[in-house]
């Protein structure tokens, strides 16, 4: 297949490294992110989440008056480091102090909806190829389900993806694709983008949606190893109280098995199961899709709030 590169840039980054993320109640959140089946550690008034079995920090929860992202961190190779930077103040980022809540290395930055966002040499988390599907099918004559009453707690294995709200598509689009060397994947118009890195990547890394508020953090996906981790993840959720949900489903655009859950601060936490992998060197013969065949494909109807934006912050 051939080899295109239309974005515009020389280098681009890997991985979600890790995210920041304000919330007004801590205990809260601990709550919700440990039932989600992360692993949870508490220090004073702040939350480190990983999954289990890795010691990698995918996210610190920070205590705010508001919900909000508070950064984004991307990983890049070494080699990157530094076009990348250059492409992303080219692109029109604004160069940033370290937060005193995030790692003071790396290059920190604003993009232009306002996000804070940070570039760092980290190593690649983004899997190099798609994961087998764990669902399986048993022999006739033994019972393929599991009881319900031993049902086992679904732990995600990884931080997927996630999808920002924007005042801007275009421009948005624009700055992520110049600046961070990302490519659109498939899109509908102005509504909805997904964006995948060059070096080996899901469908999608970051997804854009439009917001007439702006920025603000739509939902952190939480990749688990088939539908049946999907289903228990829904069901595990829903027996600890967090009954909002969209699910279970299936993707269009990911092609990838859902379920949604909102938390309290109105953030929605996605278990994800065998979405599309574009491998290093492959161009995604994506497109532009009609709203109706970008969402789902099957699933129940859509909540009347999945799409609101609970975050206010000033246009950028
Ligand atoms: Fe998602």
């Amino acid at each position: 297949m051939e080899i295109i590169d239309n974005s515009g840039s020389q280098a681009g980054v890997h991985s979600i490294n890790s995210f920041g993320l304000f919330v007004p109640d801590i205990d809260e959140a601990q709550r919700f992110t440990e039932a989600f089946g992360l692993d949870v550690t508490r220090s004073g008034d702040e939350l480190q989440l990983r999954t289990f079995g890795d010691a990698h920090v995918w996210a610190t929860v920070l205590p705010a008056s508001r919900k909000a992202l508070a950064y984004l961190s991307l990983g890049c190779y070494a080699e990157d480091f530094d076009e990348i930077g250059r492409q992303v103040i080219a692109a029109g980022g604004r160069a940033a102090q370290a937060p005193a809540y995030g790692d003071a290395g790396g290059f920190w930055f604003h993009d232009p909806d306002g996000n804070l966002l940070q570039l760092c040499v980290a190593r690649k988390r983004m899997p190099d190829g798609k994961a087998e599907l764990a669902d399986r099918s048993v022999p006739p004559g033994i019972q393929g389900a599991c009881f319900r009453s031993t049902a086992p707690k679904v732990h995600p294995t990884r931080l997927a993806h996630m999808l920002l709200f924007t005042g801007d598509m275009p421009r948005t689009v624009a700055f992520y694709e110049r600046g961070l060397g990302v490519r659109v994947a498939d899109r509908s118009g102005n509504i909805v983008a997904f964006t995948y890195a060059r070096h080996g990547c899901d469908h999608h890394l970051i997804a854009f949606a439009t917001s007439e508020h702006g920025r603000g953090l739509h939902h952190t996906a939480w990749d688990v190893p088939g539908i049946e981790g999907v289903g228990l993840g829904a069901e595990q959720m829903r027996n600890a109280g967090y009954t909002r949900n969209w699910g279970v489903g299936r993707h269009v655009l990911g092609s990838n098995y859902f379920d949604y859950v909102r938390d309290s601060f109105g953030s929605w936490w996605e278990y994800s199961a065998h979405i599309d992998y574009i491998p290093k060197g492959i161009e995604w013969q994506g497109g532009d899709r009609n709203p109706e065949d970008s969402l789902y494909l099957w699933g129940p109807s859509l909540p009347e709030d999945f799409v609101d934006n609970s975050e206010r912050h000033p246009r950028q």
